[in-house]
């Protein structure tokens, strides 16, 4: 399990070294992935909201999803939340990245759903430095993540498939959600930068 994690973290590296993305089509453990999905039916979703601290500046304009923060409070996320903090360290280790933390909420899209371009941060005014997207569930129809590059030219268009993880730099690459057909289960999160001042850990975007 060790060795395959790092095999996976190995091809996982060399295309963001590259690219600034990365899409890993096979990257939970599937039983992982299935226990997450269940975690998630557990959870009270909110609408979701745009903008700092998630005011829930509810804007139905711009996203349709609903979402639910992880707080390692079942042995699911807790078995995530590790995952990703090894994941964190091998970008550290590798690229001296200087991850300083991760949060990451889950979102269901229902039929209609979506989630219009956008970035999750902006140069100088955000400590999200890597967003991470875990697909929980297979979607025949409906709710691709479509990413483009700095000139707004599509990248790549990503079919949600369980297991699936997608990790791009989070001030560089736009990207919206198509409104979704089939339900769709996704874990979107961020790795942060502690921009703190005078000892306050910035509390982020
Ligand atoms: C986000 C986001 C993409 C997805 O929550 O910021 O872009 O595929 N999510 O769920
Ligand atoms: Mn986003």
């Amino acid at each position: 399990m060790a060795q395959t994690t790092n095999n996976v973290f190995t091809g996982l590296m060399a295309h963001f070294y590259q690219h600034g993305w990365v899409w890993v089509a096979n990257f939970l453990p599937p039983a992982l992935n299935q226990a997450l999905l269940a975690d998630l039916q557990q959870q009270a979703l909110q609408q979701a909201g745009v903008g700092r601290q998630q005011a829930h500046l509810v804007n139905a304009q711009i996203r349709r999803d609903q979402t639910a923060w992880l707080d390692g409070s079942s042995q699911p996320q807790q078995q995530y939340l590790d995952v990703m903090a090894q994941l964190q360290q091998a970008f550290n280790q590798q690229f001296f990245m200087g991850l300083f933390d991760f949060e990451c909420h889950y979102a269901r899209y229902t039929k209609g759903d979506f989630y219009q371009k956008h970035l999750d941060a902006f140069k100088g005014r955000s400590n999200r430095v890597l967003t991470t997207v875990s697909y929980l569930n297979s979607v025949e129809q409906g709710g691709e993540l479509q990413l483009f590059d700095e000139e707004d030219q599509l990248l790549s268009t990503i079919k949600p498939t369980a297991t699936g993880l997608l990790v791009f730099e989070s001030e560089r690459f736009p990207h919206q959600v198509l409104p979704a057909v089939d339900e769709r289960f996704s874990i979107a999160g961020w790795f942060r930068r502690n921009n703190s001042v005078n000892g306050m850990i910035d509390p982020g975007s």
